[in-house]
């Protein structure tokens, strides 16, 4: 696979937000998109798994028994770019019937280059295919996928697992009408999403009894020790998961045992917290399928059709852009 990698200042950009975050006078805050160093996506593939945590497997089996209908909703020739791939593994069965149909291009886009080789590694064996990876933060990748388009072809954007849910509703509105700005009349988005569900289930999935999310949430503390040589004691830490019902999402947070004091070198500040602070670490908003159709009109989308799933609710809804 070919791989358009460019040098980032990854560490110094991380060092600044983690700065930033955990100085915040009120709330502090680390972006959930540092959990996925090497380890936290290892973490998050165990937690796809588990039996508490429904949305990635509901996510599959929708793709999985609706694929040949979405690509027949699809307008083509196609080139197919997805937003956030991870290992690839749902997204089989989805190119499998779009290269029944023609030739196609995939173009995963990710910040991860372990999971772009992961990715590679799960579906080059499908017959006419080519993949063309972008190690990339996904607004930027998809400009220039939009640019490799040839004259004549439409562009089916995957943006699956429920992704969407860790922007706040606001955010998420933004971020599809940049995702609209980019793409033509007759593009198409494919939008995974997670439904409401009630409280109970919901910490069940975000505090696993096995503690797989604690240590995914944990790890973040870890990945600050290694990159930025900071001395977190993680003993000194835990994961919690709390409703937020105003919101409807979900939230992690890692809450301070004790009154203690962090030095992170690598992040040029020493940090004090108090007995029973928190950090807020992940926001997983949930969303009714109205919603969800109207929160795609706003950003200039039309909602062609939702599948949903029959034992965990989840949405998978074709988009196609006006
Ligand atoms: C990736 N994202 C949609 C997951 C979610 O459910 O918000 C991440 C996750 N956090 C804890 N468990 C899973």
């Amino acid at each position: 696979m070919l791989v358009h990698a460019i040098p980032t200042n990854v560490n110094y950009e991380f060092a600044a937000e983690v700065r930033d975050g955990l100085t915040r006078e009120a709330q502090k805050e680390l972006p959930s998109k540092y959990l996925y160093d090497d380890v936290g996506s290892a973490l998050f593939e165990v937690i796809s798994h588990l039996p508490e945590y429904g949305l990635t497997r509901a996510d599959e089996r929708l793709l999985r028994r609706h694929a040949g209908e979405i690509v027949d909703r699809v307008q083509g020739p196609v080139a197919v770019a997805e937003l956030g791939s991870g290992s690839g593994r749902k997204t089989r069965w989805l190119l499998e019937a779009f290269c029944r149909r023609q030739r196609v291009s995939y173009y995963p886009v990710e910040i991860s280059h372990s999971a772009l080789v992961m990715c590679e590694r799960e579906l080059s064996d499908i017959d006419a295919i080519s993949i063309v990876g972008f190690e990339r933060e996904y607004l930027d990748g998809l400009l220039e996928v939009a640019a490799y388009r040839k004259p004549g072809q439409y562009l089916c954007v995957l943006f699956l697992g429920s992704t969407i849910g860790n922007f706040d509703r606001t955010a998420g509105v933004k971020f599809l009408s940049e995702v609209r700005c980019i793409l033509r009349p007759g593009d198409s988005l494919l939008l995974g999403t997670d439904l409401e569900k009630s409280s109970s289930q919901l910490l069940r999935a975000y505090d696993d009894e096995l503690g797989v999310t604690a240590a995914f949430n944990l790890n973040l503390l870890a990945r600050i020790n290694r990159e930025l040589g900071a001395d977190f004691d993680l003993a000194g830490f835990q994961h919690v998961a709390r409703v937020n019902e105003e919101e409807r999402s979900v939230e992690m947070h890692l809450l301070s045992k004790r009154p203690q004091v962090v030095s992170v070198p690598g992040a040029e500040v020493v940090v004090e917290f108090r007995e029973g602070e928190t950090i807020w670490t992940e926001s997983s908003h949930k969303y009714s399928v109205d919603e969800i159709c109207a929160t795609a009109q706003q950003a200039g989308f039309r909602c062609e059709v939702q599948w949903m799933d029959d034992q965990w609710p989840f949405a998978e809804n074709l988009l196609v852009a006006e």
